[in-house]
């Protein structure tokens, strides 16, 4: 690409009263002449908050990508976005994925910038990342965080799927409030996102299948020296990717969608999975359903032996041959030739790699678990589907018929489960209702109900769940999610009642309400919608755009592209 190319030129290289008010504020950062002059900038967007533990490491991360930026010939400029950290953002960090991709969009297209690096790291600061940054289509290159290491306590290894064990175990007495506390301090010991394959890895792993990071993005660990390596390598490869105008719609075609579900069924991905993708596939403008994940995830068996599925973590991961080692083997199911951030095709970045510990990673004829994927169940519960991740479910639950026991909304649900005189046994079928996009808005994680104390108590590990929630992918069990339309989008799941009967067959891909069309209209005839009483601010502008969970939970006005055309001048 030629300097006067650049979309950066629009404000650098001016002449005139707007080319100096452009150039003379950069300036008093200690900038030279020369950078204005025709270097790529880079912009280098990053989530990095301290109220985001998972990307508090990321100003370190961002000047390793300066460095490969500036030795590539190019102008690091880094910005801030809105970021969102899981463990602390109430309701739930979901409410603003989508706002934070407003922010991303807007920042990258409103200013100089002629090729992104997007820093993510915590669950929602991936997608959202990522859904802004499509909307704009620059040359775009993505650097995961990384996991952290693994815990370790009383001489286990522990990671976030241990805090629902650990939470239960509380709940029965077996864990003292010390104990619990001393576990937190042991599981977080360093930088980085969630150790196991929650919904931070899928997201990373996604971002790789997709072809929009370097090979071995995935699985560094946030404190392994080679997470800054690939940082600095990142920074010099998007200085090329401008040169090419190698854009995400270049990159992000139907077939890098096909491959990175395939993945993310090989690594037993979160469920949060279907809803981020669906949404990156609206802004860029691939048509993609949420029956595609079903269907293409099929013939792929759990490659990956890693918690929630699994027993191990990231790091083993990374280990064992990393994420190019899991595509290499499972290779015949992808679409080889599509091109990815470093100008190759997936199969030339993954034929160099190896297996080094096949009870980590292993081979398509072997495989950890022959299920794997995200099933995609419908019926008249869920007319528009639900999903469940069998690799995370009991396999005895997979076809399951039992008494509905309904909870309205969360705190309905926390009022009654551990009410000892509350009907329920461990074949009932819990129903919890309100929890999606619309009616807990932003659709909270709380899809795996914790199991009321007396069934615990008797040694009941999982029931059949079913929502219209996500569930945290560091969580497990027979969960149905994402049930659509929601309960307060007047969704049939609004008007189960205590006592129904429900059939879950995963196999046949059905969920059933076992009541006559009769009795369901009835009951629709004497629903009232839930009153949300919002009424200003963005919440109230999410509740009245967001799309359904088998859309991909965007807000309608946002999908497709705006483009990267550059404003005009305001001098
Ligand atoms: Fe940030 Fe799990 S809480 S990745």
């Amino acid at each position: 690409m030629k300097k006067n190319q650049l979309r950066s030129q629009n404000w650098f290289g001016k002449s005139g009263k707007d080319g100096f008010i452009y150039r003379a504020w950069m300036k008093n950062q200690g900038i030279p002449s020369d950078f204005f002059e025709g270097k790529p900038v880079i912009g280098i967007c990053n989530t990095w908050s301290e109220l985001t533990p998972c990307n508090a490491h990321f100003r370190d991360l961002a000047e390793a990508v300066k460095k490969g930026v500036l030795e590539a010939g190019g102008f690091p400029v880094e910005f801030p976005v809105m970021s969102l950290g899981e463990t602390l953002i109430k309701p739930t960090a979901m409410l603003y994925r989508n706002l934070a991709s407003m922010d991303v969009e807007e920042s990258i297209r409103a200013n100089p910038i002629d090729g992104v690096v997007l820093l993510c790291g915590c669950d929602k600061t991936t997608p959202s990342l990522v859904m802004g940054a499509c909307s704009v289509d620059l040359p775009t290159l993505v650097i995961s965080g990384g996991p952290m290491m693994k815990g370790k306590w009383k001489g286990k290894d522990i990671g976030t799927s241990d805090v629902w064990r650990f939470a239960e175990a509380y709940k029965l007495g077996e864990l003292s409030q010390e104990e619990f506390v001393e576990a937190e301090a042991c599981m977080a010991r360093t930088q980085g996102h969630c150790a196991v394959m929650g919904t931070a890895s899928t997201m990373a792993t996604m971002v790789e299948a997709l072809g929009l990071s370097l090979p071995n993005n995935a699985a560094i660990p946030a404190a392994d020296a080679r997470r800054k390596v690939i940082s600095q390598l990142s920074g010099r490869r998007i200085v090329g990717m401008v040169q090419e105008n190698l854009t995400l719609s270049r990159i992000l075609t139907r077939e890098a969608f096909e491959n990175a579900i395939k993945v993310n069924a090989a690594i037993g991905g979160s469920t949060n999975f279907v809803i981020h993708l669906l949404a990156i596939a609206g802004r860029i403008g691939v048509d993609l359903s949420i029956d595609d994940f079903d269907r293409l995830s099929q013939d792929i068996p759990l490659l990956a032996n890693l918690q929630p599925s699994g027993e191990h973590f990231m790091e083993d991961l990374y280990y064992a041959g990393g994420l190019p080692a899991v595509m290499k083997q499972m290779l015949e199911h992808l679409h080889k030739d599509t091109i990815t951030v470093n100008g190759k095709t997936v199969a030339e970045n993954v034929t160099q790699s190896e297996i080094y510990n096949s009870d980590i990673i292993s081979s398509l004829e072997n495989p950890f678990k022959p299920n794997s994927g995200i099933a995609v169940v419908k019926g008249n519960l869920a007319p528009n589907g639900a999903v469940i991740k069998p690799s995370a479910a009991t396999p005895a639950l997979m076809k399951h018929r039992g008494k509905a026991v309904v909870f309205e909304n969360i705190e309905d649900y926390h009022a009654k489960i551990d009410d000892p005189d509350l009907d329920i046994d461990e074949n009932s079928v819990m129903v919890l209702k309100n929890v999606g996009p619309k009616g807990y808005p932003g659709m909270a994680e709380v899809g795996n109900m914790s199991l009321p104390k007396k069934l615990l108590e008797k040694g009941i590990k999982d029931m059949v769940r079913i929502s219209d929630g996500r569930m945290s992918g560091t969580g497990f069990g027979t969960v149905v999610l994402h049930v659509s339309p929601e309960a307060a989008a007047g969704g049939n799941i609004a008007l189960v009642q205590n006592g129904d009967w429900i059939e879950l067959d995963v196999d046949n891909r059905s969920l059933t309400l076992e009541v006559s069309e009769e009795e369901l209209e009835n009951r629709r005839n004497n629903w009232v919608a839930p009153n949300l009483n919002i009424n200003r601010g963005y919440v109230s502008l999410y509740i009245n755009h967001v799309e359904q969970a088998h859309l991909g939970a965007d807000m309608s006005f946002l999908k497709g592209k705006s483009g990267s055309e550059v404003a005009r001048d305001s001098h």
